[in-house]
């Protein structure tokens, strides 16, 4: 199949990487409103390159994949449903709610199907987990522990386009908060600081921050995260049952080290970028998106559920700033 890549950056370079790799993509095409750098790109990985996005849909496309900037994500999903192209596109689907509705509502006008790029559904550990609670051998889960620790921040440009720390970091857990235990979030509480480079709040954005939510079975889930943790890059979640606990993405390579003497779990070194962390899970979900263009497979993760993962970050930016428990229902 004949694959459209828009977006050529942090991620786009490394999804082109992934695509071009799959056995069921025979073409992949690049674009980038930074035309030099898409051209570059499509050089390097040996692919073809299109002027534009316009070229690139009108190129004879079988899947359209989107890892643009956050603020175009909106319009270029619209442009891929009005070609007709099944689309897959990063999170977020865009960068407010008024938005994020918006393209929901076309989306579900329409029978384009529509990707979006949690790919934390992918992790072996995550969908392990999931079937234990899905399963009841956890017994009732009373609470959940997640947190999202980058080694180091974005550059600098990143952060104005990004939505900001709950909409473009711990929206994953949101997600995978609502994947893993089948449940809605019903209120939050949230908190947040700039504690290291003073560009975040130059764009009213923090660099720590911290959550609980309950959901809508009385389960607590304590989330946090952070753009500084020089151990490493460390995505983990604690599901405690009453029955059971589990612990996702607790091994060799967990950024952690044990203050016990003796203790030299985990041992291995650990991942210092979210692309060695999530590389399995990147390819299988691009797989899956193929699966979606040839027809073989429902969407794994909808403009809906993206959605809903939004409600809750922008949830956590409305308590942050209030500093109060926010109901989500008090959310669009
Ligand atoms: N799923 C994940 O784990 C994950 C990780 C990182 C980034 N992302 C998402 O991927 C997206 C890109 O992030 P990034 O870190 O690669 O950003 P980046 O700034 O490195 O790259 C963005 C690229 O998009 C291009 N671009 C911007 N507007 C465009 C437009 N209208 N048309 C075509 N190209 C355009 C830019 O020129 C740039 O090359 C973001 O939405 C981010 O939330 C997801």
């Amino acid at each position: 199949m004949r694959i459209g890549l828009v977006g050529v950056g942090r991620i786009g370079v490394f999804h082109a990487a992934t695509l071009k790799a799959l056995p069921a993509v025979d073409q992949l095409v690049v674009a980038d409103a930074d035309t030099g750098r898409a051209e570059l790109v499509a050089k390097d990985q040996d692919v073809e390159f299109a002027p534009d996005v316009e070229a690139l849909l009108a190129s004879g496309l079988d899947g359209f994949v989107i890892a643009a900037a956050t603020t175009a994500h909106a319009d270029l999903i619209a442009a891929g449903v009005a070609a007709g192209v099944p689309t897959f596109c990063e999170k977020p689907v865009a960068i407010d709610l008024a938005e994020t509705l918006r393209v929901v509502k076309l989306v579900e006008g329409s029978d384009v199907p529509v990707h979006i790029g949690f790919q934390r559904r992918f992790d072996a550990g995550y969908q392990a987990a999931a079937a234990q609670v899905r399963s009841g051998e956890l017994g009732f889960i009373h609470h959940i522990r997640a947190n999202t620790n980058d080694a180091f921040p974005p550059a600098k440009e990143y952060i104005p386009t990004s939505g900001g720390f709950f909409r473009d970091c711990t929206v994953h857990d949101f997600d995978i908060i609502r994947y893993v235990t089948g449940r809605e979030v019903v209120s939050v509480f949230a908190t947040g600081a700039n504690r290291g480079e003073s560009f975040f709040s130059d764009y009213g954005d923090v660099d720590a921050a911290a959550a609980l939510l309950t959901l809508d079975d009385n389960t607590f889930v304590a989330v946090s995260g952070t753009r500084y943790n020089a151990a490493g890059h460390d995505v983990r979640m604690e599901i405690l049952g009453s029955l059971g606990s589990v612990a996702v993405g607790l091994d060799e390579h967990t950024a952690l080290r044990s203050a016990e003497a003796g203790v030299t779990f985990p041992g291995g070194p650990s991942h210092p970028t979210f692309m060695d962390r999530f590389r399995p899970a990147y390819v299988a979900e691009l797989t899956a998106f193929t699966e979606v263009v040839a027809g073989t497979r429902e969407v794994p993760c909808t403009v809906r559920d993206a959605y809903q993962a939004f409600r809750t970050a922008d949830a956590c930016e409305l308590s942050r700033r209030e500093n109060r428990v926010v109901a989500l229902d008090e959310i669009a």
